[in-house]
């Protein structure tokens, strides 16, 4: 699998946002698999700022987001509702609500919930461009180590790494929920083209497993080798030593 360091996560950013871009350019009802945390945070600042300078039509789009914590509601400040809002769906006019997807992380009945989004995948889908990071422990998704690599859309209990990792986005480590309903890799699998985006020191160990371990459920994106169509973009913090 080919690791391109792109040298500076702004400079990786960039690229990304372009290529998602350049996906919505060509193709007015592209669907894109989308993701969270502090690794996109650059990447969809730099897609409004290409929407914006060049009022690109993004009514037909559709988007399929990985997650969403079990227990907050779309309204919760922490959700990835929210997330996605603040950073992306409010900054460029033009999105559709009812074609940009996330599971609904306060359904009543969480596993009836997940069965609906995996339907609406296989419904809608397959993704054009899916877009992911990766946590420490090599988690895609939020598919913990020991996911099985024949998953769909499930509930997930969260790792004690991952809940350590998030609960910066908490006031307090103890409101962090302990579940959220993802993606799973076969779900993840169907996208025609995958996009992973990894940054700093601290994801440097989870890039080199990726780069030169087994494929292996105990790192979870090793699945991604078994994939056609994949790009890897780190930061010069986040590329392994390969030599
Ligand atoms: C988020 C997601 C997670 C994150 C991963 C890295 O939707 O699916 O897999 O991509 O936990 O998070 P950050 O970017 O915050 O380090």
């Amino acid at each position: 699998m080919k690791i391109t360091n792109l040298g500076t996560s702004t400079q990786a950013s960039f690229y990304v946002a372009t290529a998602l871009y350049k996906q919505m350019l060509h193709k007015k009802e592209s669907k894109l698999g989308l993701a969270t945390g502090g690794t996109m945070l650059d990447m969809y600042e730099s897609l409004v700022t290409l929407l914006d300078k060049n009022q690109l039509d993004v009514s037909q789009v559709e988007t399929f987001n990985l997650d969403e914590y079990i227990g907050l509601t779309a309204e919760h400040p922490a959700s990835y509702h929210q997330y996605m809002n603040h950073i992306l769906f409010d900054q460029y006019e033009g999105f559709d609500p009812l074609k940009c997807h996330l599971p609904n992380g306060a359904a009543e009945d969480p596993e009836c919930e997940a069965a609906r989004y995996e339907s609406l995948l296989d419904e809608r889908g397959p993704v054009d461009i899916q877009i992911l990071g990766i946590g420490q422990n090599g988690h895609i998704g939020f598919n913990e180590p020991g996911t099985p690599f024949d998953s769909v859309t499930h509930c997930v209990d969260l790792t004690e790494s991952t809940i350590e990792a998030n609960s910066r986005y908490f006031d307090d480590k103890a409101d962090v929920p302990k579940q959220a309903i993802s993606m799973g890799l076969r779900s993840i699998m169907k996208a025609k083209r995958i996009i992973l985006l990894a940054f700093g020191e601290q994801k440097k160990e989870a890039i080199t497993q990726l780069a030169t371990g087994n494929i292996t459920p105990d790192v979870p994106a090793t699945i991604l080798h078994l994939h056609p169509n994949v790009e890897v973009y780190v930061d010069d913090a986040a590329m392994p030593d390969l030599s």
